[in-house]
């Protein structure tokens, strides 16, 4: 192939071109001369070019430089047309660029710490427990007195706990919603209450000032710890799978005695040890215990009558041990990446 017929070729689109691209009065026309000029397969442009490689070696760079010469004419004729197009349809009607990406649908999802909640409340509504509710502003006796603690107990501190007044507090837990419901409704009770706890930690890894809380309370008579372990062990089988191992810690709260902790073979590594678990084998997955004498009594219910037991539960840490997610703070980031993948 010679130069001259190289030349020829390219200066040929060259004076065809503009005439064609003016001609074109809607973005289909647009787009339909956009891929016959300049085309990446099988546009003319990319015929021509496809006769560089059989030129001389010698004349090949002039060719390449005409060729890029036209290329960026066609091209610059070609967005001022598409521009011109958009401008009159603007004004005569909707524009449609059939050439734009599709939109994508979001489709909303239940966050994992909700899923976990609602699984919880699911199971235990099967044993006959309903939900209560407190509010998230609580006075110092309903979050601290009612539920035992001493005068000078630490969790009081500025330090620990979000003081909203004199008497005014942020909750720090669940709990007081035992006092409440117990003031509020005779036994028997069976109740699970479900909110937001706050507190004076700092945002990182592993903790966050605001998170859930699940509190689950019993008292009738004659309630004991075998019905505290036996109702608990059936919720980790139930909640994790029917062979799940579960062991029972010795533990104190001032609102229970005995108070006794609850950890679940290690969901990641079922009981060998791993970072989940910190090698341990065990998950910690709440806090349990009899309801403490005093605070039946505070709540006006007559202990030598009444028992019970209750446990509190924090279903964003089962919620990251279940799904293996590595920092809490990712639960409060609303990214939809993360989120969609609980889409069921
Ligand atoms: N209120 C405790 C906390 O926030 C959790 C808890 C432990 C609740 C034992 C209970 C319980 O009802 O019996 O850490």
């Amino acid at each position: 192939m010679l130069l001259a017929d190289f030349i020829a070729a390219l200066d040929q689109l060259a004076a065809e071109g503009p005439a064609r691209i003016a001609a074109a009065t809607s973005l289909d026309e647009w787009t339909a001369v956009r891929n016959a000029l300049v085309g990446r397969q099988s546009g003319t442009l990319s015929g021509i070019m496809e006769g560089l490689g059989k030129l001389p070696k010698e004349d090949r760079r002039e060719a390449g430089q005409r060729a890029n010469t036209v290329k960026q004419a066609l091209e610059s004729a070609l967005e001022e047309r598409r521009g011109a197009i958009a401008a009159s349809s603007a004004t005569g009607g909707p524009v449609l660029d059939l050439s734009m990406p599709g939109r994508r649908e979001w489709v909303g999802t239940v966050h994992p710490v909700s899923l976990v909640i609602d699984e919880v409340i699911a199971i235990f509504r099967e044993l006959g427990f309903t939900i209560a509710l407190g509010p998230e502003a609580e006075t110092g006796w309903y979050n601290f007195g009612a539920l035992n603690f001493p005068e000078d107990h630490p969790a009081m501190d500025l330090h620990d706990t979000l003081y909203l007044g004199d008497d005014a507090v942020l909750r720090t837990h669940t709990s007081p919603v035992q006092v409440r419901t117990l003031q509020t409704y005779p036994p028997p009770v069976r109740v699970l209450a479900p909110g937001n706890v706050y507190r004076r930690d700092f945002f990182d890894a592993s903790h966050a000032p605001m998170f859930a809380q699940i509190e689950g309370l019993v008292v009738d008579e004659g309630v004991t710890f075998a019905d505290l372990k036996a109702t608990l062990t059936h919720f980790a089988r139930r909640f994790f799978s029917a062979t799940t191992r579960t062991r029972f810690r010795p533990s104190f709260f001032p609102f229970t005695e005995p108070s006794a902790e609850m950890d679940v073979e290690c969901g990641v590594c079922h009981g060998s040890g791993c970072a989940v678990c910190k090698q341990s084998g065990w998950v910690e997955i709440l806090g349990s215990g009899m309801v403490h004498p005093a605070v039946l009594e505070a709540a006006g219910l007559d202990s030598e009558k009444y028992t019970g037991w209750a446990f509190g539960m924090g279903p964003a840490r089962t919620a990251i041990s279940r799904y293996g997610i590595p920092d809490i703070r990712i639960l409060y980031d609303s990214d939809v990446r993360f989120l969609e993948q609980f889409a069921r």
